[in-house]
């Protein structure tokens, strides 16, 4: 059986996500597995080598996560990552302790001894570490290959059975030579070979969906965003007209958004049904002011129309959807995550029409699934849209929803949209739209007194939306902005800019 990519070991890190990316980086597949993965299962993956990730136990504490030991017998090359360095010390028979001093951020890695880790690396760079524990006795058969000021074992090996530890974290852009590093372990220890290229995946992908779905149907509910209609056009090459794509209109979207995404998804010839249910999610809102009831009830009524079209697809086993690998790490409620968004991925539904789920994406990140769908030729205006919440203008109008404000809203939001493009400024924020406030505020307009609704603009810089700053727009630009939502809009007297970042506060308002 031929070998497979670098099999990333999660003990919990926050930059676990990032490990398995750098070595896809690198041309080379990569999996990330939970640590209690058994030997066995290991074996069947026949990995090049194996990378354990870091994380926030200590290896002395009950109940600190540790692999099965077998791990070290199957002759597979192994990196520690900081905890996981400590794992290997510590099921190896050295030993770690509490440090009374921890060692966060930059520090200076100093090469004591060259080795095939260390090609072309210079003897002296700055590495990012992060770590309580340290290593106090090494394990038998280690050697101490580099060291920095706070930690006399930096960098160990057993180089007989090809196990290595890094305390710091390669992974992160702070190390200089991280890239490298990792470079020579995968390719000079591991021997990997190049095959991960997203040409490769696109193939690979399209014959497994081929052949997963066999006679059946599959199903999909498309938003207009990137990663679900990524996901519609290759489930589209693989099965063809076996797939049955719908677009719910939930009342909640923005100005001539369902003509758009409808003409988008039509012209990449995806078979659509355009369903317009935006009645009964506005009567359904009526009266509600609360965000995460708002939220309940649109999810609810999303499943409830779906479900309904959906039934008219004769044979369909398969729900397709465009899951990536942070939700995968949210749903699993793994550390470091955030919110599950539920209703974006009809949850329950699968359940209750008794359909298995089809998610491409699990292994991917945002941006390698634009790369894939620029591969398939779908047009940079849908692989560059901004992303837009499930449950869409209703948690952008403040309080209640009422249809009257969702017009205000949407054509607000559309002169900021539209200027930020004009200005080539769309493409820079990660995220930008108006909100609605609920209140109102005195104003003075042609000699008259005014008192009336206050729109807030916001644009933010992030990478993943879990973090985010505000974006820092020309004051020129927010002044040209304000002057024509202000003009253009009836009901609104005052514009405000949101200058917060994330955390403490969040992207969206509710
Ligand atoms: P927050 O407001 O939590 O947003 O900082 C982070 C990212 O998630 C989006 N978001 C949602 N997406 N359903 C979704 O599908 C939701 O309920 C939801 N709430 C926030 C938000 O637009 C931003 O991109």
């Amino acid at each position: 059986m031929h070998k497979r990519g670098i099999l990333v070991i999660n003990f919990g890190s926050q930059y676990v996500q990032l490990i398995a990316r750098r070595v896809r980086e690198l041309g080379v597949f990569s999996e990330i597995v939970n640590w209690d993965i058994s030997v066995d299962e290991i074996k069947e993956k026949n990995p090049y080598g194996i990378i354990f990730s870091g994380g926030p136990a200590s290896v002395y504490a009950p109940g600190a996560p540790l692999p099965d030991k077998g791990i070290y017998e199957l002759g597979i090359p192994i990196l520690g990552i900081c905890y996981g360095l400590q794992v290997i010390t510590h099921q190896l028979s050295g030993k770690v302790e509490k440090s009374d001093k921890q060692e966060y951020g930059r520090a200076r890695l100093r090469i004591l001894k060259e080795d095939t880790i260390f090609e072309g690396i210079p003897k002296e760079s700055d590495v990012w570490m992060s770590h309580a524990d340290k290593v106090v006795k090494l394990p038998e058969n280690f050697e101490v290959l580099a060291v920095s000021d706070n930690s006399p074992y930096a960098v160990i090996a057993d180089k007989d059975r090809r196990i290595y530890g890094f305390q710091f974290h390669p992974e992160v852009v702070h190390t200089v030579y991280g890239k490298e590093m990792l470079a020579n372990f995968v390719y000079g220890v591991c021997k990997a070979e190049r095959n991960w290229e997203m040409g490769d995946f696109i193939k690979e992908k399209i014959e497994e969906i081929r052949k997963t779905v066999g006679d059946s149907k599959v199903i999909a509910a498309l938003s207009g965003g990137v990663d679900s209609t990524v996901a519609a056009v290759l489930t589209h090459r693989a099965v063809g007209d076996k797939l049955h794509c719908f677009f719910i209109d939930h009342g909640l979207l923005r100005y001539k958004e369902r003509e758009e995404v409808e003409k988008n998804l039509r012209s990449l010839g995806l078979p659509l049904t355009v369903v317009d249910a935006s009645d009964i999610f506005l009567e359904r809102l009526k009266g509600v002011e609360d965000p995460e009831e708002k939220r309940k009830i649109i999810g609810r009524t999303f499943i409830e129309v779906f479900e309904k079209e959906a039934k008219k697809i004769e044979g369909a086993e398969f729900l397709l959807q465009g899951t990536l690998y942070p939700d995968v790490v949210e749903s699993a409620g793994i550390k470091g995550s955030a919110k599950i968004k539920t209703h974006h991925n009809v949850g329950g539904l699968p359940e209750r029409m008794n359909l298995k789920l089809l998610e491409p994406f699990r292994e991917l990140f945002k941006d390698e699934v634009r790369q894939i769908g620029k591969l398939l030729g779908i047009p940079d205006e849908i692989l560059k849209r901004h992303p837009f919440p499930g449950p869409g203008l209703a948690i952008r109008v403040i309080g209640e929803v009422k249809k009257e404000d969702l017009e205000i809203l949407r054509k607000a939001d559309y002169i900021f949209i539209e200027e930020l493009k004009k200005a080539g400024l769309y493409d820079r924020v990660w995220q930008a739209f108006a909100v609605l406030l609920p209140i109102k505020s005195v104003g003075v307009m042609g000699d008259v007194r005014t008192y009336e609704k206050v729109i807030a603009l916001r644009a933010v810089e992030s990478v993943d939306g879990m973090t985010a700053d505000w974006y820092r727009l020309p004051y020129d630009f927010l002044d040209k902005v304000m002057r024509r939502i202000i003009n253009e809009v009836e009901g609104v007297n005052r514009v405000v800019y949101d200058i917060s970042s994330k955390p403490p506060s969040t992207i969206e308002w509710e």
